[in-house]
């Protein structure tokens, strides 16, 4: 399982995924209570991560063969377990919202071909454009995590939603996933460097970054402004609004987003050089959320009974290719392993997005559903 690594681990690499869940029961979709602009513009997140974040474990995925460091290559694995998680756990919100009358489809589902038409791949490229393009894409992942670590900073330091009296649960998601991001943000930088990526990219990338994630995050604000159903469009998005936010400690200023760009365009720099490691690991040993994930993952709670069996029946399904290239999170041929995480696992083949050149047929997804139902014995 990823989280025992080998080789020590260096400062701003993560070292673990922490598979924290939540219960979104009682949590409105204006969280910060009488606060519909912080809330919808914090909500924005939910809206561009899934997508995003699968996007940076993917294309990592792609470059984690060229890493020659065993230290930095090792570390791969945990950060692709926690953006698929940190991606995951928006989703569930995403669904949540959905059933408090808030469809965000018409956002993510343009979001997500859009990603795939212009970030994903494409395999049909001469061979020198497909580095090029790994390492332009490392890039910009680079720049956003440059956001996600300031970002996550703000998250962990300002307390205002403790003073708004935010829902705790939505607090609870967005510090935990501050707390990683400012945990594992020199990851992605060090491995675009790995792979040859520049200096002179290092500023390409961060200046086209800029517009494209803060035009999508106005753009997502506006979108939520509509679809809360409480509110049908009366805001908008508007720089009275973010100022007095601002002022209240909820959102960070600009100063505050855009203040440390310049040392990250600076040769030399890197991400370790900025925020607190300590910061981080400090509020993931009080985060409600992320110790019942320890706990559990503690705990060895593996189903029995059914009338189909592991060996026998589901294991097939999973081909080598697959093993290896999901051994960053889970052993498919271990029948602890999948059981123990089956529910992720039945919604993503489900979903038909794993395998990953592919959608298994509905007798392969039923067979799985099934076991799994039944608790499949080994
Ligand atoms: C060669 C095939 C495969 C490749 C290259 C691959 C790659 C990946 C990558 C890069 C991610 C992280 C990004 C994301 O969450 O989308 C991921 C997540 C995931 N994949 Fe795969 N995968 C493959 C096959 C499979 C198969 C066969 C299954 C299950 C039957 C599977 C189940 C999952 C699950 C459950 C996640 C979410 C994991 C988590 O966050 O815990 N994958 N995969
Ligand atoms: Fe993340
Ligand atoms: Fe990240």
């Amino acid at each position: 399982m990823a989280g025992d690594l080998s080789v020590e681990v260096h400062e701003g690499h993560p070292s673990e995924r922490r598979q924290v869940r939540f219960d979104w029961s009682d949590t409105p979709a204006q969280w910060i209570p009488g606060d519909p602009f912080s809330s919808h513009v914090l909500n924005v997140l939910h809206l561009l991560l899934p997508t995003g974040e699968r996007w940076f474990a993917a294309s990592i995925n792609l470059a984690k063969e060229q890493v020659k460091d065993p230290e930095l290559r090792e570390a791969i694995g945990p950060f692709i377990g926690q953006e698929s998680w940190h991606a995951w756990a928006h989703t569930k919100v995403l669904e949540h919202l959905e059933e408090v009358g808030i469809d965000t489809a018409p956002y993510t589902e343009r979001m997500d071909r859009a990603f795939k038409r212009v970030l994903g791949d494409h395999p049909s490229w001469p061979k020198f454009l497909q580095g090029w393009w790994m390492r332009r894409r490392l890039g910009a992942i680079s720049a956003i995590e440059h956001f996600t670590a300031v970002l996550g900073h703000f998250a962990l330091t300002s307390d205002a939603y403790d003073r708004y009296e935010a829902d705790p649960v939505m607090a609870d998601l967005f510090r935990w996933h501050a707390a990683e991001e400012v945990e594992h943000r020199s990851l992605v930088f060090d491995v675009h460097v790995a792979v040859g990526g520049r200096w002179s990219q290092r500023v390409s990338t961060m200046a086209t970054t800029i517009p494209v994630l803060f035009g999508l995050w106005i753009i997502g604000a506006n979108f939520m402004f509509k679809a809360d159903p409480e509110i049908r469009g009366r805001i908008r998005f508007n720089l009275k609004e973010y100022r007095r936010a601002v002022r209240e400690g909820k959102l960070p200023g600009l100063k505050v987003l855009f203040g440390t760009v310049p040392k990250y365009l600076k040769p030399g720099y890197n991400p370790v050089q900025e925020f607190d490691t300590q910061l981080a690991l400090d509020y993931l040993a009080r985060s409600p959320a992320a110790q019942a994930a320890a706990e559990a993952a503690d705990s060895e709670q593996v189903a029995d009974g059914g009338d189909v069996s592991f060996d026998g029946d589901l294991k097939e399904l999973f081909r080598e290719k697959d093993r290896k290239e999901m051994a960053w999170a889970y052993d498919l041929w271990s029948h602890e392993d999948v059981s123990k995480n089956a529910d992720v696992i039945l919604e993503r083949v489900e979903k038909g997005d794993m395998p990953c050149d592919g959608p298994w047929s509905e007798e392969q997804v039923d067979l799985f559903r099934r076991c799994t139902e039944a608790g499949a014995p080994p």
